[in-house]
């Protein structure tokens, strides 16, 4: 068994937990960085396949404090690095620093490298090379308050990038920022789901995925699953316990809808490229002109308008927003509204009062996660 830690952004990290949970991995512990679960490497695949919130699985190897280069460099090698790569292997050491004597986060990646590069030298005569782009092994370093966090990333890459967004809008969620709002908003999956301004289709993709347990991720290999230590290793059985998890939900409950058809065709191309396609109706409308033949009673809509910041400008926005807060109050009495905010006086011209506010970045923008419960 080995204790893996799953990242996710601080305000994600709940929703990363009950996810965890749901799918029964043992949870140990939560910290800022993600959420330490227990396993043997099939559960760590099992996490890559299958979890939507996660963005990455990482696997802690030390944790010690440090002052000067020679603690360091002492502490780094008291972890076996060796037996992941070969010399003739590529590996990489990312770093970052808060608060720590060593301020500067290139050289610390550099007295790591070196420490790592003198245990293969002691034992092989020769090392490894350094590739930032194609790497069999990334170090991944976190310094707080000189207190150092290393750890190896199993994934290589990250799992938020499910492969499926083939095309996109100037501005679209990442993937795991669409699941966690999703899992925010308690959608049920049995009721219906709309995104009114859909763009490249992301929340629709992701309501769709989560909804049939459907992984993109099936065809892929990921970094622990090079290392010499997995050579004898057989994954198929993970590949088909998470193939054969996915299900089917009724068409006719998942709708996207955006005004500009561009991205009702991009937003179809990456639907198809989820195999999620059959699961949701695109549809070219504007919000003012919105119309469904019918209309559920009860629902979700999660919405991600233009904020003015990236797309359009905020003038222009009010009457967006007013159109908006309209749509919900005359057609969606009985649902659920979400709405991610990147701009509080363009919400204001939704006239409705928001039940719960929950802070969210979505990228480098700070941004608000705004619930209008239409009863
Ligand atoms: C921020 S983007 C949504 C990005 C999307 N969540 C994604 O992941 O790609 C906002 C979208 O709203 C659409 N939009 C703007 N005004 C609209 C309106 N009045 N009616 C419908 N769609 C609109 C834009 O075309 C754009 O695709």
């Amino acid at each position: 068994m080995a204790t893996f830690l799953a990242v996710a952004p601080k305000t994600f990290v709940n929703v990363l937990e009950a996810e965890l949970k749901s799918k029964q991995f043992k949870v140990i512990q939560k910290s800022s960085l993600g959420i330490y679960f227990s396993g043997n490497w099939q559960d760590c695949l099992r996490a890559h396949l299958s979890l939507k919130t996660a963005t990455r699985i990482l696997l802690p190897v030390l944790e010690f404090n440090a002052y000067k280069d020679e603690e360091l460099y002492n502490n780094i090698l008291k972890h076996d690095f060796t037996k992941y790569i070969t010399v003739q292997q590529n590996f990489v050491v990312e770093s970052s620093v808060i608060n720590c004597s060593f301020k500067d986060s290139r050289y610390l990646s550099l007295k790591v490298k070196d420490a790592i590069v003198d245990q293969f030298r002691n034992k092989y005569g020769s090392r490894p090379s350094i590739s930032k782009t194609d790497n069999d092994l990334k170090v991944v370093v976190k310094g707080l308050k000189n207190n150092y966090f290393v750890a190896l990333d199993t994934t290589g890459g990250f799992i938020s990038d499910r492969g499926y967004r083939l095309d996109q809008g100037p501005a679209p969620l990442k993937e795991h920022l669409a699941a966690s709002l999703i899992k925010l908003s308690g959608w049920k999956f049995n009721e219906a789901f709309i995104d009114p301004m859909c763009g490249s289709g992301t929340l629709a993709i992701e309501a769709a995925m989560m909804a049939t347990q459907k992984s993109t991720m099936l065809k892929k290999q990921f970094a622990f699953q090079g290392w010499r230590t997995m050579i004898s290793k057989d994954w198929r059985d993970t590949y088909a316990e998470v193939a054969g998890q996915q299900t089917e939900i009724s068409a006719g409950q998942i709708f996207g809808f955006d005004h500009n058809p561009r991205m009702i065709s991009v937003s179809h191309v990456n639907a198809k490229a989820a195999e999620v396609e059959k699961f949701i109706s695109f549809k070219q409308q504007s919000v003012a002109d919105f119309s469904m033949s019918s209309i559920p009673s009860k629902g979700t809509i999660i919405v991600n308008p233009p904020y003015g910041e990236r797309l359009g400008d905020v003038q222009r926005l009010e009457k967006t927003y007013k159109e908006l807060g309209t749509l919900f109050k005359k057609q969606f009495t009985g649902w659920d509204c979400w709405l991610l905010s990147g701009h509080p006086d363009l919400t204001k011209s939704l006239s409705l009062k928001s039940v719960k506010q929950i802070p969210v970045f979505n990228g480098p923008i700070e941004c608000m996660f705004l619930h209008y419960p239409m009863y």
